[in-house]
């Protein structure tokens, strides 16, 4: 059976933009909202050299990384051709306006990357 966890409201997103979800272990997670109020979340890690994709820029159901504008589909994580590779994606529910994660995945999903040691912090689970 699965959890979830309310992180925040939809509305604590900015449009096009992201907010960042702190875990105990391993980098931050992104969580998107595009035009459409759609959610999304994945490792605040761009597969390319590991730019923070929650500074990028969104657009569709994509966000464009901030350091060399790789393409990644927020719906699996994935970069848009002709570039390759991916970054991990969580599990997003929406309900009553509030985004839900799941504390499994946040606990166990792509731990092996280190934090950066630098950056703001924004979003904490409640
Ligand atoms: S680090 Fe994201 S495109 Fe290079």
């Amino acid at each position: 059976m699965s959890e979830w966890k309310i992180i925040c409201r939809v509305d604590d997103i900015p449009v096009l933009g992201a907010r960042r979800v702190t875990r105990t272990k391993g980098m931050d997670v992104a969580v998107f909202r595009n035009d459409q109020d759609e959610v999304f979340a994945v490792l605040d890690r761009c597969p390319h050299k590991g730019g923070p994709l929650s500074q990028g820029i969104v657009f569709g159901t994509s966000v464009a990384c901030p350091l060399h504008n790789w393409n990644i589909d927020l719906k699996d994580g994935c970069v848009r051709e002709p570039d390759v590779g991916c970054t991990q994606k969580f599990s997003v529910k929406v309900e009553d306006g509030s985004v839900h994660l799941m504390p499994e995945e946040l606990a166990t999903l792509a731990l092996e990357f280190v934090p950066p040691t630098a950056g703001p912090k924004t979003v904490q689970p409640a």
